[in-house]
């Protein structure tokens, strides 16, 4: 139980925490006594000496009563530094000696009791000093349901229920870091409600292959986007007072042989594509935890990898924050301590006594153990000073409600639209076929891995019948229904086989309709964590599917339900209109209807390029994945579209590609000079009209390619980007800013970033395969 009452330390008002009755807190003393807090107000204010008998004990109150007023204020800053939402790092030396005063008083015991997870989703505080536990939350898209605290089984509690949160890809097709930072604060607000301290999120690995069963849960093939996205969300989920945990650190690139792989690639590579987000959401965004991945990088696991961990990490980014391990994911004692891991988590087999008897035999340094239980103190003081879980619940509020509402929105991305079928008159169709499991499927759970109990989901059906159930008739068929034939051990591996009987009531529901709207794509057991999906083909024969359904019905439309990219040559090619929608969340239904209906006008942009055929990504074009002891990523730094641009290989649908209901005409792109210094920031102008009849938004991207460079570089590359709200017959002018550091290469020769000197043109573009405008610079 914790108390609080109010004091005036140095004429400010403020709350202190109160500990228990029977509790105490050391804070200090000298000599063998030792002072601590009680929450009795009678006894002289609280503060006793642990040897009442002693008669200076008097005096030695004074500086006990000093220490527990610079912790108290601490407290307060880090509360107001919550409250402001800035990141409360604890580099300010006086607040590090308050730590080391902690730390000071544990024995190894306790130290060492710190650095392994006492429950599923707990790590320990310090009971006797009311420091509490750590407590745990999956994480990326969703506050997860209460678990048994040692096992995976859920308590079946009616008091554990959260929103889900469009999944990773999603909320990277919106474009708009400022979606993400809304997205990380509402979810962090959830996770404090439910008592969390950690949130396990965002996952930012990079989109190596479209087949990797996560895709849906990272954000993109970009490192730019993925960056800034990252970076947006960690502070949301910051401001609420929860530390956000970064995952998976790092180069897990794939389900496939996750926890043996070891994966090589060049140092380039690894600095220009696989590390960026890391790197930023660590320096830039201020997470306080980052979580290892299950793989090996460089011979070594994530989880002991003192490359990663240590001269990257807290070398090089001066990260002070903990590492966790991914579940399971631990693999020693004496490395994982010595190479930068700070607790071991979803299993206790390393960090235990074992970990105390290499102390003691002098195979881990105490000094390592304090470091690590410093790091864990900055994240505990950080999470447990910012304000308790408030009274009123903040789960599923309706101010959630629309921040969910407003992402889907902007998550759904229209591929094609050649007869202009969409949107939909509402006015002039009377009748509708809906057809495909995925009209009705949920997506907060299934599959293996996090899942979000939710209070709701609105499905495409439903959405539909919310908007015009009333004035149109929608009949919906099945169409297709998931069968699995089995299952690898990892995943349930899906039938392609077409249900005949299924497709003859589609083609019938079709013909009779005006228009048709064909739901299809993956569910959460296709794409799933602990497995790859093994083909890009559309499941369970969804393509026979769309080629009846497109022919028994001209104004079919094609809404593709996936996390990752799936085989759309059949789609494209017979449907009068695609839309790309996700897993979108728990509006994600009601969103769909209104972009259908045109009461929203689409906005989402690729955040990966969907390829043609597999073959044609670069991973699997030269062979490279998914090895199973060893994958050597020898695309190197042509990743996503850099690969497709720079082989000239035609995707389905490039990166940030989507289109809209109005047309934007792009004109007058100009950079403010024709040539830069290296310390310089470019900056680039234009103007964006909207030539049709409705407001809408777009994202402007910025690519440079490098003209004639001595080294690789990617055909372009993408270095800006911005969503601009653009009102029917309006204009508005857009500027970017591009500061020259960022065209550097990683030169693995010199260890360093080097801007060539040189010409670069700058391409201004609604996506990587529709540039409007150019402009050449000249770098000095
Ligand atoms: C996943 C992590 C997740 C953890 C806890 C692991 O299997 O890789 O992303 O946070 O489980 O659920």
């Amino acid at each position: 139980m914790i108390n609080r009452i109010k004091i005036t330390i140095l004429g400010r008002r403020c709350k202190l925490p109160f500990l228990h009755q029977y509790t105490r807190v050391d804070i200090g003393g000298y000599g063998n006594n030792t002072y601590f807090w009680s929450s009795s107000i009678s006894n002289s204010f609280g503060l006793m000496k642990t040897s009442q008998s002693s008669s200076a004990g008097a005096l030695r109150i004074i500086p006990a009563f000093l220490i527990l007023v610079s912790v108290s204020l601490l407290f307060m800053e880090c509360k107001s530094a919550v409250r402001s939402g800035s990141y409360v790092n604890i580099t300010d030396p006086a607040d590090e000696r308050k730590i080391d005063s902690i730390v000071s008083l544990l024995t190894l015991e306790e130290k060492v009791n710190m650095l392994c997870g006492n429950g599923l989703f707990t790590s320990p505080g310090i009971e006797r000093l009311d420091i509490r536990d750590l407590n745990y939350t999956d994480g990326p898209f969703g506050i997860r349901e209460e678990l048994e605290r040692k096992s995976w089984t859920p308590l079946g509690l009616t008091t554990d229920s959260a929103t889900f949160f469009p999944t990773g890809s999603a909320l990277a097709a919106c474009w708009n870091p400022e979606l993400a930072y809304n997205y990380g604060k509402a979810m962090g607000e959830e996770a404090k409600t439910r008592g969390k301290d950690i949130l396990l999120g965002p996952a930012i690995n990079i989109t190596r292959t479209p087949l990797n069963g996560r895709t849906y849960e990272y954000l993109s093939e970009d490192p730019l986007l993925n960056s800034e996205l990252a970076v947006a969300y960690v502070k949301g989920v910051q401001a609420s007072g929860v530390a956000s945990c970064v995952k998976h650190f790092a180069a897990n690139n794939q389900e496939a042989f996750r926890g043996l792989v070891d994966v090589q690639m060049d140092e380039r590579t690894l600095r220009e594509i696989y590390l960026p987000a890391f790197k930023a959401a660590v320096t830039e965004g201020g997470a306080y935890a980052v979580m290892a991945a299950y793989n090996k990088f460089r011979g070594s696991y994530c989880a002991e990898n003192d490359f990663l961990l240590n001269t990257l990490l807290k070398g090089e980014w001066g990260f002070n924050g903990m590492v966790v391990s991914d579940w399971g994911g631990t693999h020693s004692t004496v490395n994982s301590a010595l190479y930068g891991l700070e607790v071991e988590m979803g299993s206790a087999q390393y960090f235990n006594d074992r970990l105390l008897e290499a102390v003691k035999q002098g195979q881990v340094p105490e000094a390592v153990i304090n470091d690590k239980v410093k790091r864990i103190l900055r994240v505990n003081f950080f999470c447990h000073t910012a304000p308790p879980p408030p009274m009123i619940s903040q789960v599923s509020t309706p101010g959630h409600m629309k921040t969910v509402y407003d992402i889907a929105c902007q998550t759904i991305v229209l591929l094609k639209n050649t007869k202009k079928i969409l949107p939909l008159d509402d006015q002039k169709v009377k009748s509708i076929a809906v057809i495909g499991d995925n009209a009705v499927q949920k997506h907060a759970k299934g599959g293996f891995g996090a899942g979000v109990k939710t209070r709701y989901e609105i499905s495409p059906l439903e959405g539909l019948k919310n908007r015009i159930g009333g004035s149109v008739k929608i009949n919906f068929v099945q169409g297709y229904k998931p069968v699995y034939t089995g299952t690898d051990g990892t995943g349930k591996i899906p039938d392609y086989a077409p249900d005949k009987a299924l497709i003859s009531e589609a083609t019938r529901a079709a013909s009779r309709s005006d228009v048709a709207i064909l739901f299809v794509g993956n569910n959460r057991e296709v794409e799933t964590e602990n497995s790859d999906r093994k083909s890009l083909t559309l499941p369970f024969g969804q393509d026979e599917l769309i080629k009846a359904v497109c022919a028994a019905n001209h104004n079919t439309i094609v809404v593709v339900v996936a996390g990752a990219p799936v085989d759309l040559r059949v789609a494209d090619s017979c449907s009068s209109a695609v839309l790309w929608s996700w897993f979108n969340g728990s509006e994600g239904g009601n969103a769909l209807a209104d972009v259908i209906l045109g009461k929203v006008n689409p906005s989402g942009k690729l955040p990966f390029t969907i390829p043609a055929r597999l073959s044609d990504s670069p991973a699997h074009a030269l062979g490279t994945y998914p090895g199973k002891d060893l994958v050597v990523y020898k695309e190197g730094i042509l990743v996503g579209y850099r690969w497709f641009d720079t082989k000239q290989i035609t995707p389905i649908y490039g990166f940030g590609h989507g289109l809209s209901y109005t047309d934007y005409a792009y004109a007058d792109c100009t950079t403010d000079k024709p040539s830069y210094g290296k310390k310089e920031i470019i900056h680039v102008s234009l103007k964006i009209r909207n030539n049709g009849s409705m407001d809408g938004s777009e994202t402007v991207q910025l690519y440079v390619s490098e003209l004639n460079s001595r080294v690789l570089k990617p055909e372009k590359e993408l270095k800006a980007f911005k969503k601009v709200q653009v009102p029917a017959g309006g204009e508005v002018n857009v500027k970017l800013e591009v500061p020259v550091a960022n065209l550097a290469w990683f030169d693995d020769k010199r260890m360093g970033w080097v801007v060539n000197p040189g010409n670069y043109k700058l391409s201004v573009g609604s996506s990587s395969k529709d540039i409007r405008d150019t402009v050449q610079i000249i770098i000095k």
